[in-house]
């Protein structure tokens, strides 16, 4: 049996880890449009954390404020202690967060080795001392290094998207429905490749999911939105069945 007094120092040791991202009271939107309502989300180090929630609620909205796409009109994030305000977007990639955003965002006309190059010239060494760990992961991408990215299958282009944003060796590694309109069997060596950079790297992986066996899957956390606000949220352990009905079911 849990005490009272075991409870309170397991919140405790929670909250005494300093997050490496927290989303604090955010408000955004689209022209006259308010979407976001005061988000709040804190993502641990070394965790991956699933942002759930039906279609429209805001998810995609969220990450686009958080990469600097779009502004935000209230509220703040902060990464690694420090404030992003208005930061631009190239910046924040520069400062550890790695997005491949909802439908991949691969260009078509280049290789898939330009492609990766793209990061390669950004970030330097570091990224080309990753090429080798990406071909690992995703076998693919080295087999069709000289072909046109659009050529692949969504699967593939996927795995390239997500091997680009890796070559920048992100500290948060955002990633948008990474199993939208993808065969199983890609699905599969995408969830090896999140337990495996779970397990290998200092870092923390936010996910927007539909796919609620992925998401629990990979994930030590879970956050459910709804309308532009954010319900509940907690251990992935405490996703349950009621959760799922009331809030993720269509
Ligand atoms: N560029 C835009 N201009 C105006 N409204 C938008 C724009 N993008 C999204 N919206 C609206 O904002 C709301 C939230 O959209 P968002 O894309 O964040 O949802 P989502 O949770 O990611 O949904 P999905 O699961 O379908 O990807 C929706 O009502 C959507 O119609
Ligand atoms: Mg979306």
């Amino acid at each position: 049996m849990t005490t009272q007094l075991e409870e309170k120092r397991e919140e405790k040791v929670e909250s005494d880890v300093t997050p490496l991202l927290s989303v604090e009271a955010l408000d955004a939107g689209y022209d006259q449009s308010q979407i976001l309502r005061g988000v709040n989300m804190v993502i641990p180090p070394n965790s991956v954390v699933s942002l759930l929630g039906r279609n429209g609620v805001g998810k995609t909205t969220t990450l686009k404020v958080l990469m600097g796409l779009l502004p935000s009109t209230a509220g703040k994030i902060v990464l690694d202690g420090r404030e992003l305000g208005k930061m631009k977007p190239e910046l924040r990639a520069r400062r550890g967060i790695g997005y491949v955003p909802q439908g991949r965002d691969i260009f078509p006309n280049m290789t898939v080795w330009d492609n990766l190059k793209v990061s390669i010239s950004i970030h330097g060494k570091s990224a080309s001392n990753r090429l080798e760990e990406v071909y690992e992961l995703f076998p693919v991408l080295k087999e069709m290094l000289g072909r046109k990215g659009g050529v692949l299958s969504g699967g593939q282009q996927q795995q390239l998207a997500i091997g680009r944003a890796l070559l920048t060796s992100p500290k948060l590694l955002v990633l948008d429905e990474p199993t939208e309109g993808i065969q199983p069997s890609i699905i599969d060596q995408i969830e090896d490749a999140i337990h495996y950079l779970k397990k290998t790297y200092d870092m923390s992986i936010l996910l927007v999911e539909q796919y609620l066996d992925f998401a629990k899957s990979v994930s030590d956390q879970f956050y459910i939105m709804d309308r532009g606000t954010m319900l509940t949220g907690g251990a992935i352990e405490g996703l349950s069945e009621e959760l799922i009905t009331r809030h993720l079911t269509v």
